[in-house]
């Protein structure tokens, strides 16, 4: 019998996918020192396209090079040299090189950006992020309050890298308006107290992101694929809630575009990694999000659904699809440990995707660092790294652990900062303060 995963999906603007899993964004860390597309993605994302997957979505990519999440995003800042677009269109088809799409996931870091690159992100309103990794390991600071005249350039900054993302041959784009970063913060209520059009009622803190939606339909043109991923809620007390998140689905809904991606959490829980409750003892539940996105399911008519998070079986995927409307299986660590997990799973060679998440232990001398908070969100948080550097493994061609029993906390937090750190300290050319990289303007 055939699976649900394998069939396909027609997108509103007439775009096929071959099948329904998808390999959702993970920051690659891997641009160069001016922040353009380097050989290493194209390996990367070569391996990925021939993963099964019908669908790839880049890790973010910077529409502003002085709010990068991590210094080694890719930034699409404005006009474009023959150099970066050689380099895009590079990446662009080693990405597609299996017929399937890839579609880039342009974002604003906001007041998450990190720290090692710029102090002072730009958000909403001049609140801090309260990291839960803490001001050692992600140090935050008070954002800049953006101006009118700024959300005008930030509204034109997406839609011109969306239109350059169409011209090197990608074959879509991802808005990132979850996990805290500026658009996500824009539709926070804790982020965002601004008293203007883009603050207070539900209504505005949801229209830069629909705005940004118009703007880049308009430039991209009616057959492209436009794609947004939203927070289900922010899981805090006081944040975007299930039921304003699927207010807001709705009015997507009639804007046209092409796929919804849920998931939830910022820089201040681990809901991202875990869904609600991260912090407790527990294995990870699969689909995490599902129950979070019950009001966004009801609400949504036209536009289709990916939900990511957690989802590990193929059953789990099969009766998501057959049974809860869900269009789309978003996937992301698995794919860095198992690269052909998808193919593997529509062929039913395999059943299940690795939890690496769930592999991760503490050295015996150091355990009982679990009864604090902190210690709980380094080991909670420890996946993200191995995954990282399993991406940096697989795109210089060198071995990588696929069996995720080596994950070793110390080694890989060490091993990460030093990356990141030399990753800032190389950059060239941003107008920037930050506690690496600094440039005087
Ligand atoms: C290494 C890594 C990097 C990530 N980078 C991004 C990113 O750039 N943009 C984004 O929207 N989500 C990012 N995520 C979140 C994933 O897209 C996904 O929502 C999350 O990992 C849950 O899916 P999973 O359980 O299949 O891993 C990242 C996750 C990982 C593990």
């Amino acid at each position: 019998m055939k699976n649900n995963i394998e069939e396909q999906l027609e997108l509103p603007c007439g775009s096929m996918l071959s099948n329904r899993l998808c390999k959702t964004a993970m920051t690659e860390g891997l641009s160069d020192e001016l922040n353009r597309s380097t050989d290493e993605l194209c390996t990367l994302y070569e391996k990925w396209s021939k993963s099964g997957a019908s669908l790839l979505i880049t890790g973010n990519v910077q529409i502003d090079r002085r709010y990068m999440e991590r210094a080694g995003n890719v930034a699409i800042d404005g006009k474009q040299s023959n150099l970066q677009i050689e380099k895009l269109k590079k990446w662009a088809s080693a990405a597609k090189i299996n017929g399937n799409h890839c579609w880039v996931q342009l974002g604003h870091a906001g007041r998450q950006t990190d720290a090692r690159v710029n102090k002072v992100g730009l958000g909403p309103s001049p609140i801090r992020s309260r990291n839960v990794a803490g001001q050692i390991l992600m140090p935050s600071y008070a954002p800049k309050e953006i101006s009118i005249s700024e959300i005008g350039s930030i509204i034109d900054k997406f839609s011109y890298a969306a239109k350059v993302c169409k011209e090197v041959g990608f074959s879509g784009i991802q808005i990132h308006s979850a996990h805290g970063y500026l658009l996500s913060s824009f539709l926070n209520p804790l982020a965002n107290v601004r008293t203007d059009s883009y603050g207070g009622k539900l209504e505005n803190r949801y229209r830069l992101l629909l705005e940004i939606i118009i703007a880049t339909r308009r430039s991209v043109g009616p057959n492209f694929p436009i794609s947004v991923k939203i927070n289900s809620s922010d899981f805090l007390k006081g944040g975007l809630t299930d039921q304003e998140s699927a207010t807001i689905c709705k009015a997507l809904d009639s804007k046209g575009i092409d796929l919804i991606e849920i998931s939830g959490g910022n820089y201040e829980n681990l809901a991202i990694f875990r869904g609600k409750d991260a912090l407790n003892d527990k294995n990870i539940n699969e689909a995490y999000f599902l129950d979070s996105s019950k009001e966004i399911l009801n609400t949504i008519k036209n536009t289709p659904i990916m939900l990511t998070g957690g989802i590990r079986k193929l059953s789990t995927m099969n009766d998501l699809i057959s049974n809860h409307n869900i269009d789309m299986i978003g996937l992301a660590r698995p794919l860095c440990g198992l690269i052909d997990g998808p193919k593997k799973l529509i062929k039913k060679e395999i059943y299940e995707l690795p939890k690496y998440e769930d592999k991760i232990n503490y050295p015996f001398f150091l355990r009982w660092l679990k009864i604090f908070r902190f210690g709980k969100v380094i080991y909670k948080a420890a996946i993200l790294l191995w995954c990282y550097d399993n991406i940096i493994n697989i795109s210089k061609n060198k071995p990588f652990d696929t069996k995720g029993e080596k994950i070793n906390l110390i080694n890989i937090i060490i091993k990460m900062y030093i990356y990141e750190w030399k990753k800032a300290s190389s950059l060239r050319e941003i107008k920037s303060r930050g506690l690496v990289y600094r440039q005087n303007f």
